[in-house]
């Protein structure tokens, strides 16, 4: 039986003693959930730890003008496919009690928050990194989940864990994907159908591994507005001139109104 708790108070009360002896996961997760967020939990589970999923869509990480208010919440549904995996707790807190104070204290995430996403997003990643950080103090997780879908995110995130020594184990997941190929993402059922087969580009062009014949690609379709098409060390450090080995190709593009993101290990 899933447990659900709305408030740190009542997070804190149904995870006293399941923690310190055998361990805890937490898959943090924004709700709307697809089979991506569902691989996660699953992956946690078979660490054979209590599986805790926290469902909030954090303010912190919209700018004014971005799509908070029309993020969907299906929080019903989503209690509903926890439960079919066997999650102990759903914690679905609302912003003021995970934020009494407002955004006072906040964890900055250095330079690396500010390429890529950061540079569209500046003040995205604090808002992650620091509903993260309260999320790892809230559980007490020893283990957290996180797809790689969003990879500078899950490369933050570790970078945190390492910088201020936080006790966590961070598990990065494969990106799931649909059958024909686009990456899951809740975003998506923001997709008109012709915007989703015009986004099925994406996949494509990451799927050839050569950052040049990916640009060739998505730029056979003006539809497709892309911010960035990279590749980077995995670390997403910048990659030296003679550098060869394994890498990363990283896009994140336009259709419609839609930000995508997507990407996937290469070899140059
Ligand atoms: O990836 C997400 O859904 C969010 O950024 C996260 C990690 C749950 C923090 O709000």
């Amino acid at each position: 039986m899933t447990e659900i708790v709305h408030t740190p108070e009542a997070l804190q009360q149904t995870l006293a003693g399941t923690r310190e002896d055998a361990g805890l996961s937490l898959v943090p997760t924004m709700g709307a959930l697809h089979e991506g967020h569902l691989t996660l939990a699953r992956e946690a589970r078979k660490l054979g730890h209590p599986v805790v999923v926290s469902i909030f869509v954090n303010p912190l990480q919209f700018a004014p003008g971005e799509d908070l208010e029309a993020y969907p919440r299906t929080l019903d549904e989503d209690v509903a496919k926890l439960e079919a995996e066997g999650v102990a707790a759903v914690f679905a807190p609302s912003p003021e009690t995970m934020y009494p104070h407002g955004p006072r204290t906040t964890v900055q995430p250095g330079p690396l928050g500010a390429v890529l996403e950061g540079k569209t997003r500046p003040t995205h990643f604090a808002g992650v990194l620091t509903v993260v950080a309260k999320l790892f103090n809230l559980t007490g997780a020893t283990d957290a989940f996180f797809g790689e879908k969003d990879y500078q995110q899950l490369a933050l995130i570790r970078q945190m864990v390492e910088d201020l020594h936080l006790p966590v184990r961070v598990h990065g997941c494969p990106i799931v994907r649909d059958e024909d190929g686009l990456a899951l993402s809740s975003r998506n059922r923001y997709l008109s159908a012709a915007e989703r087969t015009r986004a099925l580009a994406i996949p494509r062009a990451l799927a050839t591994g050569s950052l040049e014949q990916a640009r060739a690609l998505l730029d056979d379709d003006p539809s497709i507005d892309i911010d960035y098409l990279i590749t980077t060390a995995p670390d997403l450090s910048e990659l030296p001139a003679d550098y060869s080995g394994p890498a990363r190709l990283l896009v994140a593009a336009k259709v419609g109104n839609t930000r995508l993101l997507d990407n996937v290990a290469i070899e140059v």
